[in-house]
């Protein structure tokens, strides 16, 4: 898998000119201190989509939800990372059914049966926090549900791999080999990345590769690992609108994300909700 020369993080779909991350920049290494920074960012980002979350139901809009999220992000002192980001209009981004990601918010209503993908960062003190989960809208089917499990154990099992010592080839080809062997398919045009100072960072982190691929995780590197995956063809379109990226089938896909360190030992998850939250 020759994945370095495959399209840059936030991808080819979308253009060199919105995206403000160079590429061959240096890995940037946090510090104690900015990992407690990103720590209390990261619990803020958690906080705001178990609210989101909270919201969904048949009838809601995405637009009441980034209203929601954006006002929750400056109650709590933070700005919300994606507003103006390479010119997105928003605070979060909506994936609704078979939109990927970056759907911007709308005035659609949810409906029963359909998924809902928020993604939100948040930015204070100097440093980002990225997260994202893809919630059910009332009843859905069970075809459904399982799309959502299996990307949400996808990234479990790329946390896992999250390692000192370990490559960013590691984390992809755990998603990717527990995404295809139950028969889902792997977005490969939009990967994870690195996030901090920045929104986006190097390294890139794609959902697809081999053991060993790419570069030495090393203690302080912070990294957003986020699968993107398709519950039909991996293909993906972007629409006019130049941001949303949709399935070209047409079938649902689901997104779930979270800002991970590299330590000494396990991964440390910055937008894990804590457990006693
Ligand atoms: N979580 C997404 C990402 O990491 C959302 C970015 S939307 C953008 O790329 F507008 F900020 F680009
Ligand atoms: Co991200």
């Amino acid at each position: 898998m020759k994945f370095k020369t495959r399209p840059k993080k936030r991808s080819r779909l979308e253009g060199h000119a919105k995206t403000p991350h160079k590429m061959g920049q240096k890995i940037r290494i946090k510090s104690t201190e900015d990992l407690a920074v990103m720590r209390e960012n990261g619990i803020l980002v958690a906080r705001a989509l178990r609210h989101l979350a909270s919201l969904v139901r048949p009838g809601v809009t995405t637009m009441d939800l980034d209203r929601e999220g954006e006002q929750f992000l400056r109650d709590h002192g933070a700005t919300p990372s994606f507003l103006g980001y390479g010119g997105y209009p928003a605070s979060v981004c909506a994936a609704h059914n078979e939109v990927v990601v970056h759907g911007i918010p709308n005035r659609v209503p949810l409906k029963e049966g359909d998924i809902i993908g928020i993604d939100i960062g948040a930015f204070r003190n100097g440093l980002h926090a990225d997260s994202a989960i893809t919630v059910p809208v009332g009843d859905i089917s069970p075809a459904t549900r399982e799309l959502l499990t299996v990307t949400e154990e996808s990234l479990w099992q790329g946390i896992a791999k999250a390692r000192a010592g370990n490559h960013v080839g590691d984390i992809s080809h755990a998603i990717q080999s527990y995404v295809e062997e139950r028969g889902y398919s792997v977005v490969q045009e939009l990967v994870g990345h690195g996030v901090g100072f920045n929104l986006h960072e190097d390294p890139q982190v794609p959902n697809f590769g081999e053991p060993g691929d790419g570069v030495r995780l090393r203690p302080g590197m912070t990294l957003a690992i986020e699968p993107m995956i398709n519950q039909g063809t991996r293909e993906v379109q972007v629409l006019p609108d130049k941001w949303t990226i949709v399935t070209l089938d047409g079938r649902f896909s689901a997104h779930f994300e979270h800002t991970v360190a590299i330590t000494d030992g396990e991964p440390k998850i910055i937008t894990l909700l804590p457990p006693d939250d």
